[in-house]
């Protein structure tokens, strides 16, 4: 029977075939497909392989630090952390339109891992978490519909200058697939279930300009949010969930004062592939209960909304 310990093995073998004795290296985002590409080809070719964290200081609370825990503490994976969050907040200064924002994350997130693999002298091959919907999907529709709504910058990889031959373990599996994978290879279940999230990450959960304190703001409402998710028992039957931070203040009264903060948008769907989406049903209880937290807890903010669009005519991120 086919099973994953068998892809494992299998898989093992190829990678060692491809690659030899050369060098590998690996872009890990904490997303569930890198970290499943650099889990199994760490175990097929131990210290061949290095890991390149770009970190462009737009993950969630806490995510950055959970990467280097799980790769470099507790699978001893050669790991390059390069914070270079003040190079992104440079350039997404005063820049509001979502596209651009997606430009230039994507463009800096090459030079970095350019750079960093420069450094380290270069490399043979480049890994990538690639599945089998990407391949699907960059094929069909390379500049079709889709990329033309929001051009996704993880698909299409790095420049032909770099010149590496792509090892790429995980191109015949599904998602539900990838993540049995990264069970068996022991790889923590809140890393494994995690929900998609976006390469140019809180960025466009922020309409409009981006800076380090509206990333901060948000890191602290979308982690409360998500708390209260896993807590009520909702985290696996939701797709994606996540807090928005709107670009609108509006007035609230806190005490004896008056406040003038930023509002923020809960978002819950659930959906199969993306493509489509419902929102979460919550019940208000819950939903008050999250209000509550994150506008005693979170200064910055002193209004919660609810988005109830679904996709279409609504997309799963605001931008
Ligand atoms: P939308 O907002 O288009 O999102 O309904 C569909 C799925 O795609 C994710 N998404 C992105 N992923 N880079 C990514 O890697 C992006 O620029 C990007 N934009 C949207 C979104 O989180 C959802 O899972």
């Amino acid at each position: 029977a086919w099973t994953m310990a068998n892809f494992r093995d299998v898989a093992r073998t190829k990678i060692r075939a491809q690659v030899s004795s050369g060098r590998v290296i690996c872009g890990l985002s904490g997303g569930v497909d890198s970290s499943v590409a650099a889990a199994l080809i760490h175990e097929a070719i131990g210290d061949q392989l290095i890991c390149i964290f770009v970190d462009h200081g737009l993950l969630r609370a806490g995510e950055a630090d959970d990467v280097i825990r799980i790769f470099r503490d507790r699978f001893n994976i050669t790991l390059i952390h390069r914070d270079a969050s003040d190079l992104f907040f440079a350039a997404l200064e005063g820049i509001s339109d979502p596209e651009q924002k997606r430009k230039i994350i994507g463009g800096l997130f090459i030079d970095v891992f350019e750079q960093e693999a420069t450094k380290l002298g270069g490399a043979d091959f480049l890994a990538q978490g690639t599945l089998y919907p990407d391949v699907i999907e960059s094929v069909s529709v390379s500049g079709g519909p889709s990329a033309v709504i929001k051009s996704h910058h993880n698909v299409g990889g790095l420049p032909a200058r770099m010149r590496m031959q792509l090892v790429e373990p995980l191109r015949e599996l599904f998602k539900d697939e990838v993540r049995a994978l990264g069970r068996e290879l022991g790889l923590p279940e809140t890393m494994v279930g995690r929900h998609p999230f976006p390469g140019p990450g809180l960025a466009i959960r922020i309409p409009g300009a981006v800076d380090r304190e509206k990333v901060k703001i948000l890191q602290q409402a979308d982690a409360i949010y998500l708390e209260e998710i896993r807590a009520a028992g909702l985290y696996d039957a939701i797709w994606q969930a996540f807090v928005a931070l709107l670009p609108v203040r509006s007035v609230g009264v806190m005490g004896d004062g008056r406040t003038y903060d930023y509002a923020c948008a809960l978002r819950a769907v659930t959906s199969t592939d993306g493509m489509t989406a419902d929102i979460y049903p919550f019940d208000m209880a819950f939903l008050s209960r999250v209000a509550g937290r994150i506008v005693g807890e979170v200064r910055g903010i002193n209004r919660v909304t609810y988005d109830i669009t679904s996709k279409p005519p609504g997309t799963i991120e605001w931008e």
